[in-house]
């Protein structure tokens, strides 16, 4: 069984982590001292060779990210901190900026170097409020001690920070929408290209990383590429805050390296399920990804292992269901997040991430028909790669694997027929309307 480790969770339990004096005891800004005695482009290699992938969905190199941004700045440069943490399942960000957001603060500073930046935003979720405060007081201290400011341990360096408040909105974590709603406008994404290294906020070039991607990095910095590659896997160097939520014993966020089995997060970790019922499913990082079955249990939590089984590593939020689990009604409570959530603007996402919740109430009803699995599959495909986002593949993927994976829970559901109540409309979604009485309607 692999330890616990305490690296980016080495202050979790600390009392008053969340403040520099306590951050600094506990050997805090030591990455970032070293980090501005390294030119930028060491800073930039380090984080290369240490092969950290960006925590917050994509799984995107981020040395090499941060290498597309130009090398001689003709115009400011930003770096976006994405504090958005949207993703059902996710509750690792928020965790960091409420209990150690100094670890946030160096992490930035570094990263604002290794781009040329010297203006950095941090776009926090709306509903965050706690850690929008921590934050704020954790940023005014760090100014005080001259941590943020300019010529940064004499250096010559400057860096200034901005806390932003979003209003609640999933899209906004998607990296050109968060961009948009930075600048005052709806969070509506943008097409790419052009990218943010070349046109990001306010059209210069800016890199969006994630939260605990950035609090990684100064202790890259700190102990070098070869430490961080000694744990997780080649091609999923170091560790991860999994996130485990649903039917367990323990739930909460287990620091761990990468390529930890699943079964073991599950069972040694997380403490097994209650009452010693089985599995039936498992989204393995954040709603979005495709669910795995019992079967998958010994599925590496990496990049390359949740690939093996046609899934995604995401977020590494483990949602566990367990036997009692009706997969028809998980489907389509996932299902109206997504319509809900939706920002309108592509057409097969807008009309396809609304069809798809009217036809699993139908189901969840008892009137569904056969013929509802398969059009519920076709929905999915004219969203898959049609939109200018990923939202659209993050809608359909839910439904298409939950339809695949267990088929037969559909059509039991479909062939029992009636004789459940209707679960009744969702504030916000359909408008109101019962989902049994809306006809479904698919052009040929
Ligand atoms: C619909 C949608 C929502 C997203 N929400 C988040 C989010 O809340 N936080 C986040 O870090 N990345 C989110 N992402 C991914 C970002 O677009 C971007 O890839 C990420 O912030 C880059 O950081 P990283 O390279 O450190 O992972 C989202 C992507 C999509 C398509």
């Amino acid at each position: 069984m692999a330890e616990q480790i305490r690296i980016i969770s080495k202050n979790f339990e600390v009392p008053n982590a969340e403040t520099i004096d306590v951050f600094i005891e506990r050997g805090g800004y030591e990455g970032l001292k070293k980090a501005l005695r390294l030119t930028v482009e060491e800073v930039v290699e380090v984080v290369k060779a240490s092969g950290l992938r960006g925590r917050g969905g994509a799984g995107f190199p981020t040395g090499v990210k941060w290498s597309f941004m130009p090398k001689e700045p003709k115009k400011p440069h930003y770096l976006c901190c994405n504090a958005d943490e949207g993703e059902p399942g996710t509750f690792k960000d928020r965790k960091i900026i409420e209990t150690d957001p100094h670890s946030l603060i160096e992490g930035i500073i570094i990263g604002a170097y290794a781009i040329r930046s010297k203006l950095a935003f941090v776009y926090v979720r709306g509903e965050f409020g706690l850690g929008y405060r921590r934050l704020s007081a954790a940023l005014e201290e760090a100014r005080a001690r001259g941590f943020v400011g300019q010529n940064l341990d004499g250096t010559g360096h400057d860096i200034d920070i901005i806390l932003y408040r979003g209003a609640g909105a999933y899209i906004c974590g998607e990296e050109t929408a968060l961009m948009e709603s930075l600048e005052g406008k709806r969070g509506y994404p943008r097409p790419k290209p052009p990218f943010p290294a070349g046109y990001g906020v306010y059209g210069c070039p800016t890199t969006v990383n994630n939260v605990e991607t950035l609090c990684t990095v100064p202790h890259i910095i700190k102990h070098g590429a070869d430490w961080y590659r000694s744990m997780g896997t080649k091609a999923s160097p170091g560790t991860t805050l999994f996130g485990v939520s649903g039917h367990v014993n323990r739930p909460g966020l287990y620091e761990l390296p990468l390529g930890t089995p699943l079964r073991e997060i599950i069972y040694e970790h997380a403490g097994g399920v209650p009452g010693g019922r089985k599995i039936k499913g498992v989204i393995p990082g954040g709603s979005s990804t495709p669910i795995l079955t019992a079967e998958m249990l010994d599925t590496p939590m990496d990049h390359d292992g949740l690939r093996t089984v046609s899934s995604l590593f995401g977020t590494g939020a483990i949602i566990v269901m367990d036997e009692t689990t009706d997969i028809v009604a998980v489907t389509r409570r996932i299902a109206e997040f997504y319509h809900h959530e939706s920002c309108g603007q592509c057409t097969p996402c807008r009309e396809g991430s609304g069809w798809i919740p009217q036809i699993l109430r139908r189901i969840e009803a008892g009137q569904g028909r056969m013929e509802d699995l398969d059009l519920l599959l076709s929905i999915c495909a004219n969203m898959e790669g049609r939109t200018i986002c990923p939202f659209g593949d993050a809608a359909a993927w839910p439904i298409r694997y939950n339809i695949s994976r267990f088929r037969a829970d559909f059509e039991e559901r479909i062939r029992r027929g009636s004789g459940l109540p209707d679960p009744g409309p969702v504030p916000g979604v359909l408008g109101g309307r019962r989902a049994d009485l809306i006809p479904v309607q698919v052009s040929a």
